[in-house]
């Protein structure tokens, strides 16, 4: 069993889609051993602990990053983490913290990468005017929004489309794309050659 440990800073869609989805038996092989926020009053917590998760807040506020990064991820080694999954994590993670899990933190962005990193993603596509927009299921780097990608799926942008018309269609496919991209990694079967990731097929 792979051990996950959840970050988040909000909502919890994202998070909350994954624990339905390990619950009904559609997301094998991985359980959720801890949910940490950055913020003490962020709806995610709330999903957890009514899940009966183990959920933490590490106020992130005021606080040095290699401080915070630190206790961070002494609560994930305390747990037993295997794989840290990003969930609405709104907050860049230090050196030392992506060093301490080579490969083993995952992060989901709402664009197709590398277009539109950093804040606001959806926002940034509607202006930029491309007509297709989606979410990106990656490994973290160093680099914000740049490590491998696991998975991507993609999303019509509409005439129509305002920030909160196109986030709902993109958050809609993150909630099916973060599951399937988890399953690849906790399968074990792939390889990572130069920057692209490539599922082993299996005889
Ligand atoms: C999601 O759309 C996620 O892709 C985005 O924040 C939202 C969190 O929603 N993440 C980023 O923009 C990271 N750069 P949720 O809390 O309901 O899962």
């Amino acid at each position: 069993m792979m051990r996950l440990g959840i970050l988040l800073s909000g909502r919890g869609s994202n998070f909350a889609a994954i624990a339905e989805n390990i619950a009904q038996g559609r997301l094998k092989g991985c359980e959720i051993a801890v949910v940490i926020s950055n913020k003490v009053d962020a709806a995610g917590l709330a999903i957890a602990r009514e899940r009966g998760l183990k959920a933490v807040a590490i106020e992130a506020r005021g606080r040095k990053r290699a401080e915070h990064d630190a206790e961070m991820i002494s609560t994930l080694r305390e747990h037993e983490v295997d794989l840290v999954i990003l969930a609405g994590y709104m907050r860049l993670l230090s050196p030392e913290f992506v060093q301490a899990f080579p490969l083993r933190i995952l992060n989901i962005h709402p664009s197709l990468l590398p277009a539109f990193p950093g804040l606001d993603a959806q926002e940034q596509a509607l202006i930029y005017g491309v007509q297709v927009a989606g979410c990106t299921v990656h490994f973290v780097d160093e680099e914000l929004d740049h490590g491998v990608i696991v998975l991507q799926k993609s999303v019509p942008v509409l005439e129509a489309d305002d920030a909160q018309t196109l986030s709902a269609r993109i958050l809609e496919q993150e909630h099916i794309a973060y599951s399937e991209g988890i399953a690849r990694v906790v399968s074990g079967e792939y390889q990572i050659i130069g920057r692209r990731y490539v599922r082993h097929i299996s005889s």
